[in-house]
């Protein structure tokens, strides 16, 4: 359930309208509820109560520091990826303690940042960055916690390109090689293991890559104690899966499910559980608001020629991902039109949102907005074809606020330089 229903015929964010939000701030534009993202969190939050938990809002969905702001004033901690990351959880008041860092490639500059600025812990992914990682702390005098990410090699039945868990991905050391991997930690004195770390893909949906995943940590963890680990943590990652098409009658798994699933599979444990949702939290917690330049004929189908284009939501470029594209003002029912082919003005034909998508009638200047669009929709734009990056608006009730402006071309255009002996 979101918080981007139809009221009196037109859409609304919460209790606002989103053509007053267009004239004010003007399109295309990224607008997120606190109400949905709230609901969301608390969600998982709820789903594993009864045991001692935290979760780790990822950060890369949806890095806005107001959107940070939120989850750390509900008590949630985040999981970074990036220097960058880590200073945006930072600036938005979230304890060193509790962010998690996480990525393949962290570099020793990174780890210096995080340990000066407080971190709850480290998931390490290889052996080379466990040396560094030791390496760093030491030279500072400190001692890092650590999680070492384990890949089980589990298919998570998802797109390709976001799959992580199976052996032949970059994440992760082999789960086969996990006690000797252990053991080499356990004598580094730069570094304290707290925990196993395990994350093998995003919009998953269905329960059971997880739960073969999550056997095979416990089974890990019950070894690794009885080698003389004192595992207390279990970070079990993020993935699960939001419903992208509202007409589809199958829907991904619920938060309690999972929780229900994760306190079964792994309650007997005794350990801390640290799950990082990303996308379930903020995907559908967000829209994107466009207009329709022109409709254009084209031989034999109509194009939709809206003023968003890859730049802004490359998610159908890149993954060939669907996203509900709907009108602001309520169609009358079964008016259905078209079908559009829903395309931006940038100069390729990968910049194409939908093909022969049924809609209701739409002229020049409408208003449509896609759904689903809070998680990596804004933070994986870029300015392409010199197009600035759209703004950010968040509804709270009837409050707005952008809290991210649209840069001016001066802006970019400043950003570059002319040598001066060019
Ligand atoms: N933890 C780790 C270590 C991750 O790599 C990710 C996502 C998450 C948590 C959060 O996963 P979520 O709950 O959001 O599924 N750009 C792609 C998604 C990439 C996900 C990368 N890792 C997309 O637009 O579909």
């Amino acid at each position: 359930m979101d918080h981007f229903l139809y009221r009196d015929g037109i859409l609304h964010a919460e209790d606002v309208p989103l053509p007053e939000i267009a004239a004010e701030v003007g399109t295309p534009f990224y607008c997120y509820s606190v109400a949905t993202l709230t609901r969301h969190f608390r969600l998982f939050d709820e789903a594993l109560a009864g045991t001692d938990h935290l979760v780790c809002y990822a950060v890369k969905a949806n890095s806005n520091l107001a959107v940070l702001k939120l989850m750390g004033d509900l008590g949630a901690g985040v999981d970074v990826v990036s220097g960058g990351e880590y200073r945006r959880a930072i600036a938005a008041g979230i304890p060193g303690e509790r962010v998690v860092f996480s990525g393949v490639g962290k570099t020793r500059e990174e780890m210096r940042l995080a340990l000066q600025g407080g971190i709850r812990q480290f998931n390490v992914e290889s052996e080379p960055e466990m040396a560094a990682l030791n390496e760093v702390a030491l030279s500072l005098g400190v001692v890092a916690p650590i999680a070492v990410r384990v890949n089980p090699d589990v298919d998570a039945q998802t797109h390709e390109k976001i799959a992580t868990g199976k052996s032949e991905n970059k994440f992760g050391i082999p789960i086969a090689r996990a006690r000797e991997v252990y053991a080499h930690a356990a004598a580094l004195p730069g570094l304290d293991v707290v925990g196993i770390d395990v994350h093998i893909g995003s919009q998953l949906t269905s329960l059971e890559p997880f739960e073969a995943a999550y056997t095979k940590v416990g089974d890990l963890c019950r070894m690794l104690r009885a080698d003389g680990h004192d595992i207390r943590r279990l970070d079990l990652g993020g993935g699960l899966g939001i419903p992208y098409e509202g007409r589809s009658n199958s829907r991904p798994p619920l938060p309690v499910e999972y929780g229900h699933m994760i306190q079964r599979v792994l309650g007997d444990l005794d350990c801390e559980i640290e799950i990082e949702p990303g996308r379930l939290i903020a995907g559908n917690a967000g829209i994107l608001v466009t207009r329709v330049i022109y409709v254009k004929e084209g031989e034999g189908r109509t194009f939709l020629i809206v003023d968003a284009a890859m730049n802004d939501l490359v998610r159908p470029a890149m993954y060939s991902a669907h996203h509900d594209i709907v009108p602001v003002v309520e169609p009358t029912p079964d008016t259905v039109e078209g079908p559009y082919d829903i395309v931006g003005p940038v100069c390729e034909t990968g910049d194409t949102f939908a093909k022969a998508r049924p809609m209701p009638p739409l002229a020049e200047g409408d208003l449509v907005a896609f759904r689903s669009a809070g998680a990596y929709g804004a933070v994986m734009a870029s300015e392409y074809n010199t197009r600035p990056l759209i703004p950010e608006v968040l509804v709270s009730g009837d409050h707005v606020a952008v809290i991210r402006g649209r840069p001016s071309f001066d802006d970019i255009l400043n950003r570059d330089t002319i040598p001066e002996w060019l």
